[in-house]
């Protein structure tokens, strides 16, 4: 099934996997809000058996960020915008971004050549982030005097760590694949031309794994920074609990 939703990002699902494809590759996947609001829509119409969802693009580059012509229009609009206006606006875009997290599916960005300001924050709002050897991680936001605003700062500093953080966004500078991959933005780094035979795999290995128990092990993993040890020695004990139960009831 292949669902044209805007002309410029495509759905598709092939069982219990749903690729979404940024495709305007003549601008580098520059984003819009149109593209946000389509895929907002694709997380909240995803069909409850689909386990991996993966986020690719066309062309040379993962995404150039927001699309410049459509800052200074944004800016100009938001001018005759109450501050609450504005936040509601924001969120309504960071929901095209945060889906991606949901706890019963697997997100994997493939990330090729550049990923900038929103293409980076899209990268890492997926689970786990597969890319090629020529990948360059930008958060450019700061070169328009803005903040990365759309669901990107926690999981960096989750991923690399405040002070990395910190002087990522605040340089502004280009991270590429090898520091990407040893600063633990990258779980993997490949050849361009392995790009999706990587994904292929990963996303394998993630269905072929018990989904119950994946989505316990998510749900254990992600929230463990908000958890003291006795808390989280809780969770562990609760989701190993469900899990036994479960396993025993399937035996039964
Ligand atoms: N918006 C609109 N068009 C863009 C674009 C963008 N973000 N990025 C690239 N393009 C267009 C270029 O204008 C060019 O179009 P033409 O062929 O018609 O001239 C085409 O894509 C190819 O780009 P380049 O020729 O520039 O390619 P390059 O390889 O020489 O450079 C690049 C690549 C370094 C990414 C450069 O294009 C660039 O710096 N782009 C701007 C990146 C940027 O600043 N993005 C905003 C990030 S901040 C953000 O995203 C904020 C937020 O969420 C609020």
């Amino acid at each position: 099934m292949t669902t044209p939703a805007a002309p410029d990002v495509l759905f598709d699902r092939q069982g219990p996997v749903a690729t979404i494809t940024l495709c305007r590759p003549e601008v580098l996947n520059a984003q819009t809000p149109q593209m946000w609001t389509a895929l907002r829509e694709f997380g909240r119409q995803l069909p409850g058996d689909v386990r991996v969802v993966v986020v690719r693009a066309q062309g040379r580059a993962f995404s150039s960020g927001i699309d410049l012509s459509v800052v200074k229009r944004t800016f100009a609009e938001m001018t005759s915008y109450s501050d609450d206006e504005v936040a509601n606006r924001i969120a309504f875009f960071q929901e095209a971004f945060s889906w991606l997290r949901r706890p019963d599916l697997v997100s994997i960005a493939a990330v090729q050549g550049h990923a900038i300001g929103a293409g980076f924050q899209l990268a890492l709002a997926c689970d786990l982030r597969v890319v090629t050897d020529d990948a360059k991680f930008t958060m450019a936001e700061v070169t328009l005097g803005l903040v990365p605003d759309l669901t990107g700062t926690k999981r960096l500093v989750d991923l690399v760590g405040y002070g990395r953080a910190l002087e990522i966004c605040v340089t502004g500078r280009r991270v590429d694949a090898p520091e990407a991959y040893r600063i633990g933005l990258a779980n993997v780094v490949v050849p361009g031309d392995e790009l999706d035979r990587a994904v292929d795999d990963l996303a394998a290995a993630v269905l072929s794994a018990n989904r119950d128990a994946v989505v316990e092990i998510k749900a254990l993993l992600s929230g463990a920074g908000e958890r003291d040890y006795p808390a989280q020695e809780a969770a562990e004990r609760e989701a190993q609990v469900r899990r036994i139960r479960d396993l025993a009831g399937q035996g039964e």
